[in-house]
């Protein structure tokens, strides 16, 4: 049996917070040392495209991503770090798969149906403002998935349907010209969390309340200190189950610690009390990736002599497997 092939990207429009921290830097860099798992990481810029059409944004969000992942350890020997747009073949095959991918299909891609639909609310033309781009974000992403015939894709629930198109895309070729592709699946981890964030929403930019990961660690006090509690006196129980204090203490805490705050809270521990215990946990484990952030922010050379290296791994899989489609839909030398 060949080990399981991790494959997932990270859209490179913003900053990193503790919540994309908890909810897949974590757990990717988890896998890269991971014996069992072949992994494979990408910056996707040509994504990001889709979103934001500020370059200043999206070259600084690339540089930040990957100081963020190396940063915080990412196995670069073992795992293959890259960024999308060093992979020409990437862009082939999505040329290649939206040939054979059905345009019902994507009709039904939940970012485009949403745009459609906010559209139609406000009475626009139910196509404003969408570019095939934003359309065809599923065939892109189909060929970043089946380029290195991953099979486990971890992803937030958002995404699971991206992936499963990316299955039925894979499905479609396989059948209509030669088996070249492996079908992925969408792993959704339950035991990750997902992070609330100061108001008790998700933790998203969007939204406008989260805690920064490498900002400084007056920041993070400051940001940790802002999270909405209730009125509740010391002395006074409190729910850890209705609590974004506690809810971040154990994404970071183990099941002593985290058990040990659920009595305390129990126990009426005053809200100035667990959020600077909480800051002090969170500020032990970012501590010194912080250090090596700011380090590495100061070297974007280095970081590009990171991703380059990650790019020429990547490029042997991409390359042999972009030849076979090639021939496969009959794109070859005439003799
Ligand atoms: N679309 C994903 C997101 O916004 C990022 C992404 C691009 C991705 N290509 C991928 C994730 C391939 C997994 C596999 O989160």
């Amino acid at each position: 049996m060949s080990s399981a092939r991790v494959l997932t990207g990270i859209t490179t429009t913003g900053t990193p917070h503790l919540g994309n921290y908890v909810g897949a830097i974590r757990p990717g860099i988890a896998d890269s040392h991971d014996e069992t798992k072949e992994s494979f990481f990408f910056l996707a810029d040509y994504h990001a495209l889709i979103k934001c059409q500020d370059p200043a944004q999206v070259h600084q969000s690339t540089l930040e991503i990957a100081a963020t992942w190396l940063a915080l350890g990412l196995d670069i020997d073992r795992a293959i770090f890259y960024r999308q747009s060093d992979i020409p073949e990437i862009p082939e095959l999505t040329w290649v798969l939206n040939c054979s991918a059905a345009k019902g299909l994507m009709n039904r891609a939940h970012a485009y149906k949403a745009a459609v639909q906010a559209n139609e609310e406000n009475g626009d033309d139910p196509d404003f403002g969408v570019t095939m781009g934003l359309f065809s974000y599923p065939v892109l992403m189909a060929a970043d998935i089946l380029m290195f015939s991953a099979s486990d894709i971890p992803v937030g629930r958002d995404q699971v349907q991206h992936v499963e198109m990316a299955r039925d895309i894979a499905q479609r070729f396989n059948h209509n010209f030669e088996e070249l592709f492996v079908l992925p699946k969408a792993v959704v981890d339950d035991s990750v969390a997902v992070l609330q964030g100061l108001d008790g929403r998700k933790m998203s930019k969007s939204y406008n309340n989260t805690i920064p990961l490498f900002d400084s660690e007056k920041r993070l006090r400051k940001a940790v200190n802002q999270i909405r509690t209730n009125l509740l006196e010391p002395g006074e129980p409190k729910d850890p189950d209705d609590s974004v204090v506690f809810q971040v203490w154990s994404a970071f805490a183990d099941e002593a610690a985290t058990a040990d705050m659920r009595r305390a809270f129990e126990a009426g521990i005053a809200w100035g009390e667990a959020k600077k215990q909480l800051f002090e946990l969170i500020n032990a484990e970012l501590a010194g990736p912080r250090d090596e952030y700011a380090r590495l922010m100061a070297d974007p050379s280095h970081i590009e002599s990171v991703l380059q290296r990650g790019a020429e791994r990547a490029r042997v899989h991409s390359s042999a497997l972009m030849g076979k489609v090639r021939a496969a839909v009959g794109i070859r030398p005439l003799a």
